[in-house]
């Protein structure tokens, strides 16, 4: 087996700092470098965000992903990374089984408290976790104020879970990452695997054996209401998540500057009542 996908079954271990070690944080400095070179005067115009959770670095504490030494060592590196005094929001990125959530909690109030962040957020806790973990920021008036989850027309928990009915209730937002479920709901598996797709280039947490019939036929029939709204799917499955004002903003992935062009003009036609029922009675047919 292959380093990298020997790393990834074993949940990003140390193999996987071994070979990726120098990308780990890359995301960060690239976005530093290009910050400074271009967008620093336009720094209280935009919101910056970053997250810790997962393993970094070696030794014992670079994979205690909800410890305080973890996390507030995390924030101090990504600052210096992106090259900042502060980022807007400080996301934890999963929950911990193996630290108290109170400590977790205490130490994303503190990464505040000091300055280095301005807002706290989650990412993939559900309902019943962040329940837990927002009464204790209530009780030390964190400002908290999003969990970032997986949401699509193909991933839904968050429906079933009460997460979306519990945030509106509570007042926090969701960020929704993988709202294209990661490529499929785009025009490009309507007819094969073309090769230079996530599919196509072997990407595992991407298998073709996802593409049942089923599914295509449900993508075609969804690609036909897109086409009638004078948009393309992928506009359209962006459309769908924010047609609930909850949902705060979506997370793209994208791997040509083309498709961050055609994503962004989803804002310009937002979804008709009409055309939400139509689609949620051809998902009703794929839903498990
Ligand atoms: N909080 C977390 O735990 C967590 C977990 C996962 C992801 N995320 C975040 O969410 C972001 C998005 O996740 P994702 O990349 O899985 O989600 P996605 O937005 O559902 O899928 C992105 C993929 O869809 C394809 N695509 C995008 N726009 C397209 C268009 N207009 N036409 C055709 N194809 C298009 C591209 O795939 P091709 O390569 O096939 O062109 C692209 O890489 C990530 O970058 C990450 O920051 C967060």
């Amino acid at each position: 087996m292959g380093k990298i996908s020997q790393a990834i079954d074993n949940g990003y271990t140390a193999v996987f700092r071994e070979v990726l070690g120098s990308l780990l944080g890359a995301a960060e400095s690239n976005f530093g470098q290009i910050f400074k070179n271009s967008f620093s005067a336009h720094r209280d115009e935009v919101t910056i965000t970053t997250k810790a959770g997962y393993d970094m670095w070696g030794g014992v504490y670079g994979d205690q992903n909800g410890s305080r030494k973890y996390l507030i060592a995390s924030v101090d590196q990504s600052l210096k990374r992106l090259g900042l005094d502060y980022v807007d929001i400080f996301y934890h990125h999963v929950p911990d089984p193996n630290t108290p959530i109170e400590e977790t909690a205490v130490a994303l109030d503190h990464i505040v408290k000091s300055g280095k962040a301005l807002y706290v957020g989650i990412s993939n806790y559900n309902s019943k976790q962040t329940t837990e973990i927002g009464k204790i920021f209530k009780e030390l008036h964190t400002p908290f104020v999003v969990n970032q989850v997986p949401y699509s027309m193909l991933e839904r928990w968050i429906e079933k879970d009460g997460l979306l009915d519990f945030a509106k209730q509570e007042g926090f937002g969701l960020v929704a990452f993988s709202p294209l479920g990661k490529g499929l709901l785009t025009d490009k598996y309507l007819k094969g695997i073309p090769a230079d797709s996530r599919i196509g280039k072997g990407n595992p947490f991407l298998k073709p054996d996802v593409l049942t019939t089923e599914l295509v036929d449900t993508l075609n029939a969804l690609n036909n209401i897109a086409l009638e709204r004078g948009q393309t799917l992928a506009q359209m499955a962006l459309s769908w998540v924010l047609k609930d004002s909850i949902v705060a903003s979506v997370l793209i992935g994208a791997s040509r500057p083309e498709q961050i062009t055609e994503n962004i003009a989803t804002l310009e036609k937002p979804l008709s009542s009409e055309h939400i029922e139509k689609i949620e009675s051809l998902l009703q047919k794929i839903a498990k």
